[in-house]
């Protein structure tokens, strides 16, 4: 069975420079053979967390309590076998819809108390992170953290970001970085699944051009229906 990679865009703009990167991310993991699906938490309610694992008679488990947005996004992170996460950098943060799923996700984790793993262990994780100043490794190693905090797996370069903002797509070593973060996560996730995978560090020109056009005529076709007028090609 194919890997299922999940893609998780913390951005108002589908192809704002976290989403580029993300797609990036997610076309390297498509060159290791997975599944990918996007998804972003501006697509509906998620509703924030109510902190019910406080509660005397614990209610926090899967998939939660609320029944929102929120939960159907739960429902795609407990059946992706990677999670890979990109988000605008917010004050040195994740953006805040992202850091509501992030704590909606306990639900995920807290399995362990009613005597099972945390639903979040053993997945492997990835992250993006692109800014306009500063606070982009902040964001990337706190998502990190957190997610391994939860059970999940961190494979090599893990993280990438870019302060080009809604630019990082020109910039040539977030590209190509973002690539790795869904060519090695997808990479484990297969060799934990006793399969080939790749583990090293990819340095292709030609793909990184490749997929950067790809991702272009996307972003394209996107503003031409939704009326913005798209990048030039060239960057400049
Ligand atoms: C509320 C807010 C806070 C921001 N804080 C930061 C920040 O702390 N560091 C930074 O580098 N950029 C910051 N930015 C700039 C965004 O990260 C930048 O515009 C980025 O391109 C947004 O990502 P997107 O294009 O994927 O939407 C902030 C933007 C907004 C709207």
């Amino acid at each position: 069975m194919a890997l299922k990679v999940l893609g998780i865009l913390g951005s108002p703009h589908p192809f704002g420079g976290s989403g580029q990167l993300l797609r990036c991310a997610l076309e390297g993991a498509q060159r290791e053979g997975a599944e990918t699906k996007l998804l972003s938490v501006y697509d509906g309610e998620i509703k924030p967390c109510q902190g019910c694992i406080q509660d005397e008679e614990p209610n926090c488990r899967f998939p939660c309590i609320f029944d929102d947005y929120g939960k159907e996004l739960l429902i795609e992170i407990n059946q992706a076998d990677v999670l890979l996460i990109g988000t605008p950098v917010y004050w040195y943060a994740p953006s805040g819809l992202l850091k509501n799923l992030i704590d909606r996700m306990t639900c995920l984790e807290n399995m362990v108390a009613y005597g099972e793993p945390s639903y979040m262990e053993g997945k492997i994780v990835g992250a993006i992170t692109v800014g306009a100043d500063a606070g982009l490794t902040l964001a990337g190693g706190y998502l990190l953290t957190v997610l391994n905090a939860m059970g999940a797996i961190v494979p090599p370069w893990a993280h990438a970001y870019s302060r080009q903002a809604n630019k990082a797509i020109f910039d040539d070593r977030a590209v190509m970085d973002a690539i790795n973060v869904g060519l090695l996560a997808a990479g484990l996730a297969s060799r934990l699944k006793g399969r080939e995978g790749r583990l090293s560090y990819l340095d292709d020109h030609g793909l990184l051009e490749e997929i950067r056009q790809k991702i272009l005529a996307q972003k394209e076709v996107f503003e031409t229906q939704n009326g913005k007028t798209p990048l030039s090609k060239s960057g400049s």
